[in-house]
């Protein structure tokens, strides 16, 4: 679990209010403590008791109340991060010229922290030059903004204005507060499961969705890494922003793990890798009328791709294997894992358990990373992002 931050979430008046909610839900659900300070405007689309239901702490729009404490300087001085969701034009504007004639105003001006906005409007709000121009202020003042995307409206129209989706604006607004330690750094990450073809409708596959290695590759990329992300039947979308190669098979993965390899500063191999595929592939579907009660299939061994890559690696390149394992037992868990990295020769291994509940397509993970000595140098358990976090925390 990361360390909860203290976020205030600025609801202003616009009909994409209704979104902030799942916006405030999300980040209540990561833990973190969620401070609404909504306009008169903002309440006019979305209810006072909604946003303090969701967010769980009382939610602030008068300037003139809690006037002892401060409040109008406390809130914005105790931020970690302000996010503005929906941002309207007049909101925008307000922030560009730093007008600050309600309580949302004052919490952006008093407060050091980063400031996030997704700004929701109609296409021609968004494209008027004063808006263009007030974006255009925000962005050299240092605030991020998210969207807005094209889509429909409010209406049957449909343009860019529509305000990104919760999810986006979640990862995004968090994304802002991780450090940047792996600026320039190159890393090749793979993901999701290889499929050995039997015939042209089916293939030996496994469970792997490709969740933990989108995940780090997504932790990576927000760190500053240039990011390559190799993905063999990825089950999980993954951000315009990462290079995706596609590979189905154990072979591709290999081809396209070696050529990318070669630029790399760190692989990691989070994919779950086929150690088998059949000997030969069917022309056509095979049919149980022409094989009777039993069919044998030969398998013939793939190629150890991180074996391969240990064999090859360039001055320098940190190489990081994964393990997945059914082991119950701790010790011999970790004895399986100490046996794998020195058949593999990485530097370090994640050693996860794995289930049928366990470890594959789950969003949460728990983890151990042993170092190429067998040494226990990180455990990790939580979502797939904040483990991805934790195994990055190493390489770092
Ligand atoms: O994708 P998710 O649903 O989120 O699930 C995540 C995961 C459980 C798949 C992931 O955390 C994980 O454990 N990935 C590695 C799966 C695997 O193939 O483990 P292994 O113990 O069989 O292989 C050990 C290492 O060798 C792995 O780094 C693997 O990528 C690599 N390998 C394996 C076989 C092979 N022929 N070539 C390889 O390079």
């Amino acid at each position: 679990m990361p360390e909860p931050l203290n976020i205030v979430v600025g609801v202003t008046g616009g009909i994409a209010a209704y979104k902030a909610v799942a916006v405030i839900r999300s980040l209540v659900l990561a833990g973190h403590d969620v401070h609404v300070v909504a306009t008169d405007a903002a309440l006019r689309f979305v209810g006072k008791p909604t946003l303090e239901a969701i967010s769980r702490n009382t939610v602030n729009t008068d300037l003139y109340e809690g006037v002892a404490e401060v409040r109008h300087v406390a809130i914005g001085q105790a931020a970690d991060l302000i996010l503005i969701v929906p941002a309207t034009a007049n909101t925008i504007a307000k922030l560009a010229n730093g007008i600050a004639d309600d309580l949302l105003g004052n919490t952006v001006l008093a407060s050091k922290a980063p400031v996030v906005i997704a700004p929701a409007m109609h296409t021609e709000m968004w494209q008027n030059a004063a808006t263009a121009h007030n974006i255009s202020v925000l962005e050299g003042r240092g605030v991020t903004v998210i969207g807005p995307a094209s889509g429909q409206l409010t209406g049957a129209d449909s343009g860019q204005g529509r305000m990104s989706e919760p999810e986006e604006i979640v990862a995004a607004a968090l994304a802002v507060l991780r450090p940047k330690d792996l600026t320039g750094r190159r890393i090749l990450i793979t993901a999701g499961g290889t499929r050995e073809a039997l015939d042209p409708v089916r293939f030996i596959g496994n469970r792997s969705s490709g969740k933990q290695g989108v995940a780090l590759a997504c932790a990576a990329a927000e760190r500053g890494a240039i990011v390559t992300l190799i993905g063999a039947n990825l089950e999980v979308s993954v951000s315009a922003t990462i290079r995706v190669e596609h590979v189905v098979s154990t072979l591709e993965l290999a081809d396209a793990v070696f050529a990318a390899a070669e630029e790399a500063d760190v692989v990691i191999m989070a994919a779950a890798v086929s150690d088998y595929r059949p000997e030969s592939v069917a022309e056509s579907k095979i049919k149980k009328e022409t094989q009777g009660e039993r069919l044998t299939i030969e398998l013939v061994k793939n190629p150890d791709i991180l074996a391969g890559l240990a064999d090859r690696r360039r001055d320098g390149q940190i190489l990081v294997g994964f393990a997945a394992e059914t082991e119950r037992d701790a010790d011999a868990l970790l004895a399986l894992g100490r046996a794998k990295i020195v058949r593999k020769g990485s530097d370090f291994l994640v050693l996860n358990r794995v289930g049928w509940s366990e470890g594959f397509a789950t969003d949460g993970n728990s983890v151990i990373v042993l170092d190429g000595a067998g040494d226990i140098v990180m455990e990790a358990s939580g979502s797939k992002t904040s483990v991805a976090d934790r195994i990055l925390d190493v390489l770092v």
